[in-house]
């Protein structure tokens, strides 16, 4: 079972679970769950995750009630959605108001320094792709980015350094978060 379904349980958000559900349920209730916002709702989905995994396609066409063939139709036709991540690690920075008054910016210009690519890329070896988000719903502990998946909140340009550099340099991303 892959970390999306795990934090998805019968369409609700599980407790423990990853707070950027939060967002993307709140996203399609704003929608009303209408199967005219899928769109909007993937671009939501990839923003917070960087990318679209099965199983959150799987909610998401559960809850706006799609067959799945048609949001995996939609996800397919449009080369701005990508199933899956472009670099073997990810990181996205959340520029949203509250990580935005923290400094935000100074934490995607250190990543931009170490890894020498500016957000929406991907370095030249495949290693690191870095993007950036509005809100990941961490607002709390802000500011807040998301390295391989884990939401780490609290971060400064020097622990964020700290922890993309090992991903330059190793093919598996290994830490404590
Ligand atoms: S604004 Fe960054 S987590 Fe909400």
């Amino acid at each position: 079972m892959s970390k999306g379904s795990q934090n998805i349980v019968d369409g609700k958000l599980h407790p423990s679970g990853d707070k950027r559900f939060r967002v993307l349920e709140a996203t399609m209730k704003r929608h009303q769950y209408q199967p005219n916002a899928l769109i909007e709702v993937l671009h939501k989905t990839q923003e917070l995750f960087g990318y679209l995994e099965q199983d959150v396609l799987l909610h998401i066409a559960h809850s706006l009630k799609l067959p799945p063939s048609q949001v995996y139709g939609v996800v397919t036709f449009y080369h701005f959605f990508s199933l899956k991540p472009a670099g073997i690690h990810t990181c996205v920075v959340c520029m949203g108001t509250a990580c935005f008054v923290k400094e935000a910016a100074s934490l995607l210009t250190a990543v931009e320094q170490v890894a020498h690519i500016q957000a929406g890329e991907t370095t030249r070896d495949g290693r690191l792709s870095l993007s950036t988000a509005r809100c990941l719903g961490a607002c709390g502990s802000a500011p807040a980015v998301v390295l391989d998946g884990h939401v780490v909140g609290d971060q400064t340009p020097e622990t964020l350094r700290n922890q993309v550099k090992p991903m330059m340099d190793q093919p598996q991303y290994e830490t404590a978060i």
